[in-house]
């Protein structure tokens, strides 16, 4: 099969590109480059520039390179961008989907793998792990467009037979190599990084939440188990027309914030304990994945740890900071 991959010039989108060619699978990248990076397109992957609002180069992508399948990835994920712009978030990411399946079940395209994640539970009701019955209620428009996008895929495949997975991501960290190390200063590891780097504490947004050391706790997924998930989905798709997935992607283990930090200090040879600031509005408490569903129907579970998350996306920022 062929796989057009949307946003492969980003940083999961380079693991995920990484994996299906090394699965054997012909890629091609469709990418904006908004905020991809096209050295990170290996060679010999034909990159098309262009955003998925425009229908028609994305049609002409499809049939230029006899697209059979697409991983589809490209989208803006800033949970806190998307509470200050979100029209801009409903149109890139909404929109955007509607328009490539738009041109996807016109073609002869036959899977869909979409990225969706974790944000669509919002705060989810269990302290216990989170499976894929679980309420949705998202609670930023982030969120939101994500769930929503899981409704235009679902309805998508179950109308024309397009096999479909939507893959809830948690939270992805770590990189397959430094140079593919997220660049972005957004989520919790990289963020502990810039203060270490500055010399300050690290922030711990929070110690009262109903957890055993009352910060926050989350399942941390490292971005190279993330990107075998991906060909897990695909050959699973490929294998029965007509399925429609979704499929939390989790290591089904909670580390708390207190305990990320602890980490975070030991491996990169700090000794600076984390001070307490407010708690971030919409914080859920406890997000962990059960995994179950991801190892009965993709037949993969993640294999990396969080040192290795933790290392190698140090790696990453040490390349990018010297
Ligand atoms: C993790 C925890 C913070 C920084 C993300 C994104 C989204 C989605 C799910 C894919 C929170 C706390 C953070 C800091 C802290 N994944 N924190 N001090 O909010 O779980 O959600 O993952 O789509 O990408 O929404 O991730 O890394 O922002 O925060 O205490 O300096 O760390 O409060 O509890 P989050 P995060």
């Amino acid at each position: 099969m062929t796989w057009l991959i949307t946003g492969g010039a980003g940083y999961i989108g380079a693991h995920v590109v990484r994996a299906m060619t090394g699965a054997g699978e012909r890629t091609v990248v469709y990418d904006d480059l908004s905020t991809g990076v096209p050295d990170r397109v290996p060679d010999g992957v034909p990159l098309v520039v262009g955003s998925t609002l425009d229908g028609g180069r994305v049609a002409r992508a499809l049939r230029d390179h006899e697209i059979t399948g697409v991983v589809h990835l490209a989208a803006k994920k800033q949970v806190a961008e998307s509470v200050s712009l979100p029209l801009h978030y409903y149109r890139e990411n909404v929109e955007g989907l509607r328009v490539l399946l738009d041109a996807v079940t016109s073609a002869d395209v036959r899977s869909f793998v979409f990225s969706s994640s974790a944000a669509v539970y919002g705060m989810p009701y269990t302290a216990g792990p989170v499976t894929e019955e679980t309420p949705c209620l998202p609670l930023s428009p982030y969120g939101e467009t994500k769930l929503a996008g899981e409704w235009l895929v679902r309805a998508a495949g179950a109308a024309t037979g397009l096999s479909t997975a939507c893959l809830r991501y948690f939270n992805v960290a770590g990189a397959a190599r430094p140079d593919l190390a997220d660049r972005g200063v957004s989520h919790l590891i990289p963020m502990i990084f810039e203060r270490l780097a500055d010399g300050l504490p690290p922030r711990v947004f929070g110690d009262d939440h109903p957890t055993p050391d009352g910060t926050c706790v989350r399942d941390y997924i490292h971005v190279v188990d993330l990107a075998e998930a991906h060909v897990a989905a695909a050959h699973a798709l490929a294998s029965a027309p007509g399925r429609n997935l979704t499929v939390n992607i989790g290591r089904g283990e909670g580390v708390s914030v207190r305990e990320m930090i602890d980490r975070v200090n030991t491996l990169t040879g700090h000794d600076r304990p984390p001070v307490i600031t407010p708690r971030r509005p919409g914080d859920p408490a406890h997000v962990v994945a059960s995994a179950e569903r991801a190892a009965a129907e993709l037949n993969w579970k993640a294999h990396l740890g969080l040192d290795d998350m933790i290392t190698s996306a140090w790696s990453g920022r040490q390349r990018t900071h010297p």
